[in-house]
Parts: C-alpha cells; structure tokens; sequence
C-alpha cells in the first residue's frame, strides 16, 4: 500500500543550526526556510536525490512539536512520511488491521498543501507516521 518515503522529518531547537549542518558539513541542498503558522513550525528541505528531509522548528505558542523539541533539545526523528494513492483507502485498511489513526480519523492538508494523515506510534514500531496523498 505505502509507496515512496516521502520524507524523514527532524524537530530542531534552531532551524538555521541545522540548515548549516545539512550545507556546510554535509554538503546537501537546503532550500529557503518557510514559516507555516497554521502548522506552528518553520521548515526548510534538504532535498537529497531519492527523498527529502525535513527540518522543523517550533513556531509560536502551542506548536505541536515544541513538547517534542523540550524532550529532544539536540533535535531528534520526529516522524516518517510515506506516499499513499488514496488516504481514505489507507485509513480504511489500517483501521481493518487495528491500526489506530491519530485525531478524528479526517485527512488534513498537511505542510506541503496535501491531505495527510497521522498514525499512532505504538502501533507502527514505535514511529509516528505520517501518510501523504499523491
Ligand atoms: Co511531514
């Protein structure tokens, strides 16, 4: 069912640190940092040449993350994102294989103007998994 690892995303204390890394150290392409309120973080990719990575730093009061980033000061794998053709299809399949959906079970528009899905960790080997519409 899943196709393509869209993207491995790590929260991060401080997004332009770790832009750094990723250019400078890793020699990787990082493109523009983008600030997603509605989402509560600020992004940048680092575009690698069979999927991305994805740096997320909290943004404003409440983001999801930053509980996440308080744990994890030194930044950590927050979650893994894998392509999907139909998200209604996949749902309905993991809800058949119990298989808890993360919320109400309603795909949202995700960070890249897709529908997603979040998945509970504790029923995927312990990996928060996020599910993208192609
Ligand atoms: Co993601």
């Amino acid at each position: 069912m899943i196709g393509r690892l869209n993207h491995v995303a790590i929260a991060v204390p401080d997004l332009a640190a770790a832009c750094a890394i990723y250019r400078d150290a890793l020699g990787a392409r990082v493109g523009a940092p983008e600030t997603l309120p509605e989402h509560g973080v600020t992004m940048a990719f680092v575009e690698l040449s069979n999927t991305r990575v994805e740096l997320l730093e909290p943004f404003g009061e409440g983001s999801p993350i930053a509980n996440f980033v308080a744990k994890n000061p030194a930044g950590a794998i927050h979650h893994l994102c894998y392509e999907v053709e139909d998200i209604l299809a996949a749902r309905e399949r993991l809800r058949r294989h119990g298989a808890r959906v993360l919320g109400d079970g309603t795909p949202k528009i995700g960070a890249h103007g897709k529908p997603v899905l979040f998945l509970e960790p504790r029923d995927f080997a312990g990996t928060l998994i996020e599910l993208e519409e192609k």
